[in-house]
């Protein structure tokens, strides 16, 4: 979840620099850093905090002539946020920017320091840096040293290296983490997306898995697991806007998509094969803390609702939730052993923000979960959780809430680990679900296909009910908002069993049911629930693993042994189905009528 780019040419390396990094820095913003080696001298920087800080810092520098170059911007994963930390990482005459995640460094790093290394960071990137320059000792050549050291590196990683023993090439590889080269003339670049070198490059070639090699003066020299590899270039995009939606028609739907991928970034680090760890919190941060109290809006609002499920089952917490804008004016009590939490997508939210200072002033402990480091609400909170879904562009919310969830579920988890309210063997079937998100949120093209057909049947209509039990009814209170939002139909979500004691009234052929029927929980409830609404004659549109009679519209999801893996499948059948009615009746997907993506007035 970083951000690297490279330069190899006459250019000022500099500007080139921080106007790639600028493009990234939505991959991560807690530091960044440079490393320019030009006529045999190497300049570094690093910074915390965002980009601008590395600006101030480089102001006075500039580089001229031929020279190589490297940058980062990182969002912590192993290590706190500090210059220490930040990338290049630096060896004794090399330096190395990465993205990914090293597995085997500390098995590395120890036999480094058996031989006398000494590590200055906690990061597992060092690791790549000092092994090269272990290698290099015996090795015939800056390249060969560079190989054996991705011989040696297991994990995903995307890397660039520069050297002092070769001041005129920078070293490649690519290995489950995206990288691209760019080409202008004799102009090389590197970056882990293109919206950094648009503008700069005129073709690109997106390197694969296994790929690696070397750039110098106009030349790139690329290999893989059978040698030297020919390669040819494509014409890069032009337009930023169409690059950064990859393809998609709108970035609600790359963030659709992109929903398997940032949920490993949410995890990475967080997430072990049997423990939970976060490291934003301090050891005795739950000691005194017997509630949780959560406050957001919309769909954070919904991730909350879902979470007090989660609190209250498995770390045996109470766990109330409250909408923000409700929270301020009921004249509240709160009570200093409880948490207080927000959530917030943008940290901007002006309602959970009050909120947030009006839990501050009653001496409440705050925490944040947020997509975005330095906003409002961060800044405010004692103690944040960063999401890491990335930047979210579409007005109408998917990835952050998918992330936000997860957060949620993680933190969950670690409370009942801290305060042994689960068994190991508890723990072990939470964290083999979680790990099996990531392949649960990959959109199949059937799947999209289906429900692109299917969206040409509710497009009129006197109403949806998006219906569920236990957590899938705030999954049901989304799936409505999304709807809502976008295609402007009228939509709600309700506890199924609720049905019975008023809304059902409205029940006949022209109201469409959305009925969340998950296999692993609750099944024969929300079953009796649903045929009650068909006796009724509505329309059933079914989401389940198991075939349902009486459903008018039947979209089937996997069989799993675990609910939440069923949750963020059922989630993303209703963020399609959404978007696909939305297009439908043409409306602007991304910027829907009347909505801001960060409100920050009352
Ligand atoms: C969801 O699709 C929204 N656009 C909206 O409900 C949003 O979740 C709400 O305004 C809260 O925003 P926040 O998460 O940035 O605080």
């Amino acid at each position: 979840m970083c951000g690297i780019v490279g330069y190899v040419g006459f250019k000022e390396k500099k500007e080139i620099l921080l106007d790639s990094l600028q493009e990234l820095e939505y991959r991560g913003y807690d530091s960044a850093g440079m490393a320019v080696i030009q006529d045999d001298t190497i300049h570094h920087f690093k910074a915390i905090g965002k980009l601008s800080n590395l600006k101030d810092k480089t102001k006075d520098y500039q580089s001229q002539g031929f020279g190589i170059s490297i940058g980062h911007t990182r969002w912590a994963t192993h290590g706190k946020p500090t210059e220490l930390n930040a990338h290049p990482h630096l060896g004794d005459y090399s330096y190395v920017v990465h993205n990914g995640i090293i597995e085997n460094y500390q098995a590395l790093k120890k036999s480094l320091q058996a031989k006398g290394v000494k590590f200055v960071s906690q990061t597992d990137t060092e690791t790549i840096v000092h092994l090269f320059e272990d290698e290099h000792k015996t090795a015939d050549s800056v390249f060969e040293a560079f190989t054996q050291t991705l011989d040696k590196l297991k994990g995903a990683y995307a890397t660039l290296l520069i050297s002092k023993a070769d001041t005129q090439t920078i070293y490649f590889a690519k290995h489950g983490s995206p990288m691209l080269v760019g080409f202008e003339g004799d102009d090389i670049y590197f970056a882990s997306s293109d919206t950094p070198i648009i503008g700069k490059a005129t073709a690109v070639y997106y390197l694969e898995d296994g790929e690696y090699g070397y750039a110098s003066k106009g030349k790139l020299h690329l290999f893989d697991a059978h040698g030297k590899k020919d390669f040819s270039t494509q014409v890069l995009c032009t337009d930023k806007v169409l690059a950064q939606k990859d393809g998609y028609r709108f970035f609600m739907e790359k963030e659709i998509y992109e929903q398997s991928t940032v949920m490993s970034d949410t995890m990475m680090g967080r997430v072990l094969d049997h423990s939970i760890v976060l490291d934003e919190l301090d050891a005795d941060f739950f000691q005194d803390i017997k509630a949780i109290k959560i406050c957001a809006c919309g769909t954070s609002y919904h991730s909350a609702l879902t979470s007090a499920y989660l609190f209250e089952r498995l770390s045996k917490i109470r766990c109330d939730i409250e909408i923000a804008s409700e929270f301020r004016y009921k004249e509240p009590l709160l009570t200093p052993d409880t948490l207080f939490i927000t959530i917030s997508q943008s940290g901007e939210t002006a309602d959970t923000l009050e909120a947030l200072k009006m839990a501050k002033r009653a001496g409440l402990k705050s925490l944040s979960i947020c997509n975005v480091d330095n906003s409002s609400i961060v800044r405010e909170s004692d103690t944040a959780i960063l999401t890491r879904a990335g930047i979210e562009k579409g007005v109408a919310s998917t990835k952050a809430f998918a992330t936000q969830t997860m957060v949620l579920w993680i933190l969950s988890l670690y409370i009942g680990q801290t305060k042994k309210t689960i068994t190991q063997e508890i723990l072990q079937k939470e964290i083999d679900a979680m790990l099996h998100i990531p392949k649960s949120l990959q959109v199949s093209d059937v799947l999209h296909e289906k429900l692109h057909r299917l969206s040409k049947r509710y497009l009129h209509g006197h109403g949806f009910f998006f219906i569920g039990r236990d957590i899938f009814y705030p999954l049901a209170l989304e799936g409505a908002l999304k709807l809502k939002e976008i295609s402007y139909l009228h939509a709600e979500g309700y506890p199924a069993g609720e049905m019975k004691h008023g809304p059902i009234a409205l029940a006949d052929s022209e109201l469409f049911t959305i009925a969340l029927m998950p296999k692993s929980m609750h099944y024969e409830k929300i079953k009796s629930n649903v045929e009650e609404l068909s006796a009724r004659d509505a329309t059933i549109c079914a989401i389940s693993p198991e075939p349902f009679a009486l459903a008018d519209d039947f979209i089937q999801t996997k069989y799993s042994f675990h609910p939440m893996v069923e949750f963020f499948e059922m989630m993303v059948v209703t963020q399609l189905f959404a978007l696909e009615i939305a297009v439908r009746l043409g409306n602007d997907v991304d910027m829907p009528r009347n909505l801001a993506k960060s409100v920050t007035v009352e």
